[in-house]
């Protein structure tokens, strides 16, 4: 029996978001949605069952975590070993390189790795489609960092029917303007709950997403970078308006983000196709085509931190021994 396992997932960023779950307790989302998984900001995790009878353990970064990270950590390894009939503990090493909590989904990459090693050392299905479906479970942006450069998470009507896909695409780029990598004041899942229970245009922001959903894999299909630019551009300041629209109001985008939003516009003024997105916090990516990448980044590089980031890899396992996280250092445990 593998008793570990080490697994390297992207995050991704959504050109439909998913803003809303139908159901809480199997994450199951009120629209489908649509991303691009990144090259860039990988995470990496270690899962080793315990052979000592001792509990969970979450290591963030080198240090053991606690709180809300470790019960979500515990909670979806409890689902792992109901699947699996094991009763086995592990300890989780997991390692960012990606500013946690920034709006750069790094629960995304986080539920995917960690999916992709649980399955392995707990011996399950480790198909793309299984993965897919269990890492949903831990965060649901998380089904889609199990694939490759573009999917589709289908919203499906259960358990089963409810995972990501390839799908084809035309070529893109995406300049992501770091702007604040400090932890977020809401978490996108209370805001998600505050705008169900309480914006008065929640069941709008699910319409229109539904048939945004449809017009953008037309525009796949067909290759028409200028047509998923703009559909992801206005989904997105959509998806912050049905934000701010809660009560009390939560506001994702800082008078900075705007700015960036102004410099993208000013960009397509003189005829550059860039079009802008944000997820749950401050930080902007601009999306292009590979060619005008750099102009792009050149141009948004006086708001803030700028990268470039090109579509990425699906979760996956690392055979190489070297590729496992270390433990984390004694004394560096979190108070
Ligand atoms: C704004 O997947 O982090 O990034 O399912 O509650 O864990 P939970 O939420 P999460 O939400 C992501 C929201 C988003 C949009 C998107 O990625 O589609």
């Amino acid at each position: 029996m593998t008793i570990e396992a080490t697994a390297r997932a992207h995050p991704n960023m959504a050109l439909v978001k998913y803003w809303g779950k139908r159901d809480e307790q199997l994450m199951l989302p009120s629209t489908g949605s649509l991303s691009m998984t990144l090259d860039e900001f990988p995470t990496t995790t270690t899962v080793r069952l315990r052979t000592d009878g001792g509990p969970d353990v979450l290591e963030l970064n080198g240090v053991v975590a606690g709180g809300d990270a470790a019960a979500r950590v515990t909670r979806f390894l409890d689902l792992v070993r109901e699947r699996a009939g094991s009763e086995a503990r592990a300890i989780v090493r997991s390692r960012n390189e990606v500013p946690t909590g920034a709006g750069l989904a790094s629960s995304a990459s986080g539920f995917a790795a960690l999916a992709t090693a649980a399955s392995a050392v707990y011996e399950l299905p480790q198909d793309t489609t299984s993965r897919s479906r269990l890492a949903r479970r831990g965060s649901g942006s998380a089904c889609r960092s199990i694939i490759d450069r573009m999917a589709v998470w289908h919203a499906g009507t259960d358990d089963e029917s409810s995972y990501a896909e390839r799908i084809d695409a035309p070529e893109l780029a995406m300049v992501v303007v770091v702007l604040d990598s400090g932890r977020k004041k809401v978490s996108s899942r209370e805001a998600m709950r505050l705008t169900a229970a309480t914006s008065p245009f929640a069941a709008a922001w699910r319409e229109s997403t539904a048939r945004t959903l449809e017009d953008m894999l037309a525009a796949c299909r067909e290759g028409d970078v200028t047509r998923i630019g703009e559909l992801a551009e206005v989904n997105a300041l959509r998806m912050h308006a049905v934000i701010q629209s809660t009560s009390p109001s939560v506001r994702y985008l800082s008078g900075r983000s705007l700015d960036v939003f102004d410099g993208i516009e000013s960009l397509r003024a003189d005829g550059i196709g860039v079009w802008g997105t944000a997820d749950a916090g401050p930080n902007v990516v601009a999306i292009t085509r590979p060619a005008d990448a750099a102009a792009v980044a050149e141009a948004l590089t006086s708001h803030g931190e700028v990268r470039v980031v090109r579509p990425g890899p699906g979760a996956r396992l690392l055979e190489d021994p070297a590729d496992a996280v270390p433990a984390a250092t004694a004394g560096s445990e979190a108070r």
